[in-house]
């Protein structure tokens, strides 16, 4: 490592870029070690500045459900760079993809293209609040919406019910409107909306959560967020930024039959572009300016060349894809499950279609951010740094899902396990 190419760039990095990256989590600092540079990528394979080929579970986070450079995908993003790469005025794709998403989304009537997830998340809450006249926002522990001020927000010590910064940066005023409750649990979210229903604009959770490791919702808790929020004129959105298009085409609330106020999307629908999504109920999306009052904007929202890779991505994803997915998301986890046992190693897997998490627990299973923070990190750390000697690129973090595409085989998910086995 030490006389790498990856090494040389790293130092070079640091110097010009804050920990030598563009996003903290590639910074590999939760696992120990230093990041790997990649210089290309195919399939299920990543390949490195010094040419060496990684299994790739982290698939950009979430976007390559297909694998990584899909000949259609990149057919459709040359064809359309010879067209222009942007031109600031209305397409026929922009039409053709927003009327894509409300086909695969019911819940979504109307929608706005932007760059993002964290614009969409952020745009979305704003709506909410312009929507309802209510400033007060809950979240769950454990979640990630992206980095917008007032969703960097942890719980406020005690019983108190607003949250607190959870940035530097982030104004207490600010934090002091977002109101954070532990994921899965009802009674909290009862007690609140009964003490203070009149003052809540929206709910936003991530009905599977991906962002404190694989960590599905326990049976009702996803209906009664929307339930409550009718119940009391709040707006329930659903945050299927990792979610849409993974765990089904019409994502969790597809799979679970339901119904959202308003949904955000983002990674896969951009087929590896950035551009990410929100909508929902056309009462509520008509608060959007041009039409309505809440401002929201963007030079580049709708790119041409991101909205062509987006239509020929989500064109791809049939009943075979989520079929496959099932199919080599259960032998993954079958494999690492029995090589757990095998071991005697303590620890648990979950997973909900091709987001998986090997969770270094004790615990028979993670239901939320207090079951999450308890597992054993420096452990996970050994394993990642021995999965990576083994040329897996597993996420760098406990609290991070991997994520399968159609592009790995049998034998790509079988070496994994047999790494899997090794390095636990
Ligand atoms: C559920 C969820 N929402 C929002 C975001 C933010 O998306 P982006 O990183 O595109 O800003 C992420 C990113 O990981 C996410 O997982």
């Amino acid at each position: 490592m030490a006389d790498s190419k990856s090494s040389e760039l790293f130092s070079r990095a640091k110097a010009r870029i804050p920990g030598g990256v563009n996003s903290p989590v590639r910074a590999f600092r939760a696992v120990g070690g230093d990041p790997i540079f990649i210089s290309r990528a195919e399939g299920a394979y990543l390949y490195d500045a010094d040419g060496v080929k990684y299994t790739d579970y982290i698939g950009s986070w979430g976007p390559m459900i297909l694998g990584h450079a899909h000949k259609d995908i990149i057919a459709a993003i040359t064809e359309a760079a010879t067209r222009g790469t942007s031109y600031g005025a209305p397409t026929a794709l922009e039409v053709e993809f927003a009327e894509k998403i409300c086909e695969l989304y019911p819940s979504i009537e109307m929608l706005r293209a932007v760059s993002s997830g964290t614009e969409a998340t952020m745009a979305a809450l704003r709506v909410a609040r312009g929507f309802t006249g209510r400033d007060v926002i809950v979240k769950f522990e454990g979640c990630y919406h992206g980095h917008a001020d007032f969703l960097l927000v942890k719980a406020g010590s005690g019983a108190a019910t607003f949250g607190v910064p959870d940035s530097a940066g982030v104004p207490s005023a600010t934090a002091g409107n977002t109101a954070t409750l532990a994921y899965n649990d009802l009674a909290a979210l009862r007690a609140l909306f009964a003490d203070k229903g009149d003052r809540i604009a929206s709910v936003i959770v991530e009905p599977v959560v991906g962002n404190m490791g694989v960590v599905p919702p326990e049976p009702g808790f996803l209906e009664e967020i929307i339930a409550l929020c009718k119940k009391h004129g709040a707006v329930s959105i659903f945050d299927e930024v990792m979610t849409g298009c993974r765990l089904s085409r019409g994502g969790m609330q597809e799979r679970a039959g339901l119904r959202p106020d308003m949904t955000c999307l983002g990674k896969i629908i951009g087929g590896g572009m950035p551009l990410a999504a929100y909508g929902g109920r056309r009462d509520i999306m008509e608060k959007v300016a041009p039409i309505g009052p809440v401002y929201q904007a963007g030079t580049l929202s709708g790119n041409p060349v991101c909205v062509s890779a987006a239509l020929a991505q989500i064109a791809r994803l049939d009943a075979k894809v989520y079929t496959r997915l099932e199919e080599l998301g259960a032998r993954l986890e079958n494999g690492i499950t029995a090589a757990l046992q095998k071991k005697g190693a303590k620890g648990v897997v979950q997973r909900v279609g091709s987001m998986i998490t090997l969770f270094f627990t004790d615990k028979p299973s993670i239901k939320s951010w207090d079951d999450a923070k308890g597992c054993d990190t420096e452990r996970f750390g050994s394993f990642h740094r021995k999965m990576r000697e083994r040329h897996q690129y597993w996420p760098p973090s406990q609290f991070e899902a991997a994520f399968i595409s159609t592009a790995h085989t049998d034998a790509d998910i079988d070496a994994t396990i047999k790494a899997v086995e090794e390095s636990i």
